[in-house]
């Protein structure tokens, strides 16, 4: 099982390397809504996921689906504009399928963005939370089966999954820039439910800042790689007790399009310094 998963991965690696001259330092994951930034890349390749051998394809509104590689601000990079959900049916090996082929590619550090609910009371709708820490809330998780000790621990350590590095280098670059931040704790879930009230409250009381159906995978099994992270969570809807406001996919995407410049700006500042 494991000798073929290898296989595999080295088969979309080889097939990306020969697709490419771009030497990606950086990998991005875009959110829903999130798919702005690519226009501020100055795109070399892209790619769509239909033709990336042993690539899952994404099958949500507002997640195209393709791979570009190109450069922002002088940064070499690799974006996945589109990502696979765990509600859409995948299975964990497969939503993690783009952070295990990162150290083939020469990926040091991964940028993961996400549209989130928040929770918190001093948050507003449009505000970028950037990810300190996460609960894993999908009673699963993507390293469950036999492990490559050749890629990663048997038992992460899991004390600084968010790189505290990286987080310093965004509140540096965010005062330059004028973007304001809140920081927090990301929550994920399976969904494809938004949360009720009362689970708004629990996931809260719980801990959590804000809360999505993405994210907490993807970063499992990039820090199972070595691979340095930050994430941010683009907040467009609320869940606060007395002012739950639960929106509709069209809100979420159009709340996240909104914020999405201030993000590309934010990023933009950060990446020669990753
Ligand atoms: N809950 C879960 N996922 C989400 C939300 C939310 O309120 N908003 C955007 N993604």
């Amino acid at each position: 099982m494991l000798e073929e998963r290898k296989k595999k991965i080295e088969e979309t690696v080889s097939y990306l390397k020969s697709k490419t001259s771009i030497h990606p330092k950086v990998a991005i994951v875009l959110g829903s809504g999130l798919g702005g930034l690519t226009q501020s890349v100055e795109i070399a390749d892209e790619i769509p996921y239909t033709e990336i051998p042993n690539f899952p394809v994404s099958t949500v509104k507002g997640h195209k689906g393709s791979l570009i590689f190109g450069k922002l601000n002088n940064t070499e990079v690799m974006v996945f504009n589109g990502r696979m959900h765990y509600y859409e049916g995948y299975p964990m090996s497969v939503v993690t399928y783009p952070q295990q082929i990162l150290s083939g590619l020469g990926v040091k550090c991964i940028i993961l963005s996400n549209a989130a609910g928040g929770m918190n009371p001093t948050f507003k709708v449009g505000d970028i939370m950037i990810i300190k820490d996460h609960i894993n809330m999908f009673g699963d998780n993507p390293l469950l089966g036999p492990n490559d000790d050749t890629l990663g621990p048997r038992f992460p350590n899991m004390s600084e999954v968010y790189s505290h590095r990286l987080i310093k280098l965004a509140y540096q670059k965010a005062a330059e820039t004028g973007v304001h931040l809140q920081e927090g704790v990301y929550m994920g879930v399976t969904g494809p439910c938004f949360e009720t009230p009362a689970e708004y409250k629990m996931y809260h009381i719980m801990g959590a800042d804000a809360v999505g159906m993405s994210t907490v995978p993807e970063a499992i099994m990039a820090h199972h790689r070595g691979i340095e992270i930050f994430a941010l969570s683009v907040i467009t809807d609320l869940g606060i007790v007395g002012q739950v406001m639960e929106a509709t996919h069209e809100e979420v995407l159009q709340a996240a399009q909104t914020t999405g410049p201030n993000m590309v700006k934010l990023i933009f500042a950060m990446l020669p310094e990753m």
